[in-house]
């Protein structure tokens, strides 16, 4: 199949694009870097690019937890403003079919049981409580410790930060478009995702990258809060791998039309953020990480997917388990290097 990748010349766009070429399939990069550069807000360069297109995966979008607020009009922008404009030049050429580039943010805290509360939902952390160490969200109604577990797609929507609501506004306009075109509209709700080509750090970019850049100049990985932060770290070439299932899915009609239907994407190993630190600190071979106690508002603290609904209904299973990933990643070269 044909199918146009926006965001095709970044990180995940171009493991996406590889995978499609293994598989057999046509893919058409959409881009605003690269040789055939064009914006996804750009009606008249979208809907010349969706000529002989059976299906678009779209991975454009500003990414990372950026400059906050002061960054909000250039998220919404890229994020928003092009998903719309891709969705209605879809429209307007009958291209039906949609994988998105989701992703965990749109969850929030993740899921926490108390032992007298049973599930609960903690707000934002305080800057008190994160100035004073209290790094773990405290039961709303009776303030005890909580148990994290593990997110489910069904998990209500609670976008920390402005990257997180314009990636939750994206599944609302593609479920939109899906609704009043009768398109099949997939979201992959990738988890951290790492591996080659990653960007090095910028305000933009995951911990892996900016651990791997300290390593790399020779520092020692600088871990916030107390390293205790759980996160699912997932290999690009599976998040690679579940788009092309998902664009698969949708040409064999098992996934739904006239509706959104959202999966998460980890590798089901979740892991800490300190404890990733030390395996890729090891595999580097450079200095162990240092914990700093520093924080940033509008993180979470404990997110973690439950992935089985991919695996169970599409079939897809990751293949690159933590250690030999971050061997790997330790030595692979990242993009701006
Ligand atoms: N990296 C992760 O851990 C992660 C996690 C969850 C979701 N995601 C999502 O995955 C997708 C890909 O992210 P990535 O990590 O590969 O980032 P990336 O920055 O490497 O790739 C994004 C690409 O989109 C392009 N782009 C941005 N705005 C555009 C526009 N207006 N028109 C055309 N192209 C545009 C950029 O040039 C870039 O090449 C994004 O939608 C992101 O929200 C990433
Ligand atoms: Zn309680």
């Amino acid at each position: 199949m044909r199918v146009l990748v926006t965001g095709g010349a970044g990180f995940i766009g171009s493991h996406v694009v590889e995978a499609l070429r293994a598989g057999g399939h046509d893919p058409v990069v959409f881009d605003v870097r690269g040789e055939a550069a064009g914006d996804v807000r750009d009606r008249g360069a979208v809907s010349s690019a969706l000529a002989g297109v059976d299906a678009v995966c779209h991975q454009a979008a500003m990414v990372g937890l950026g400059k906050g607020v002061a960054d909000a009009a250039e998220y919404v922008s890229h994020n928003d403003l092009g998903t719309a404009v891709l969705l209605a030049a879809m429209a307007g050429a009958g291209v039906r079919r949609l994988v998105l580039a989701g992703s965990m943010v749109v969850y929030g805290e993740g899921r926490y049981s108390c032992a007298r509360h049973g599930r609960v939902r903690p707000g934002p952390r305080s800057a008190a409580d994160l100035t004073a160490g209290r790094f773990e969200p405290r039961c709303p109604s009776c303030d005890a410790d909580l148990v994290p577990g593990l997110v489910g797609e069904d998990a209500p929507a609670d976008p920390r930060n402005v990257y997180a609501t314009t990636k939750l506004a994206q599944e609302h306009l593609a479920a939109a478009w899906a609704r009043s075109t009768d398109g099949t509209a997939v979201s992959l709700r990738y988890h951290n995702v790492y591996g080659p080509g990653m960007p090095r750090d910028t305000p933009y970019a995951g911990v892996a990258s900016f651990f791997r850049s300290a390593l790399a100049r020779g520092e020692a990985p600088r871990v916030f809060e107390d390293g205790g932060q759980r996160r699912d770290f997932v290999h690009v070439r599976d998040v690679a791998a579940a788009n092309v299932t998902a664009l698969e899915a949708e040409v064999e009609g098992d996934t739904a039309g006239g509706a959104l239907t959202a999966y998460n994407v980890g590798s089901g190993e979740p892991q800490t953020v300190g404890g990733m630190a030390r395996a890729l600190a090891a595999a580097y071979g450079g200095p162990d990480p240092v914990v700093t106690g520093e924080f940033r508002l509008g993180d979470v603290r404990h997110i973690t997917a439950d992935s089985s609904r991919l695996r169970a209904e599409l079939g897809w299973r990751p293949e690159v388990g933590f250690a030999k990933g971050m061997r790997e990643f330790a030595v692979a070269r990242l993009r701006g290097e």
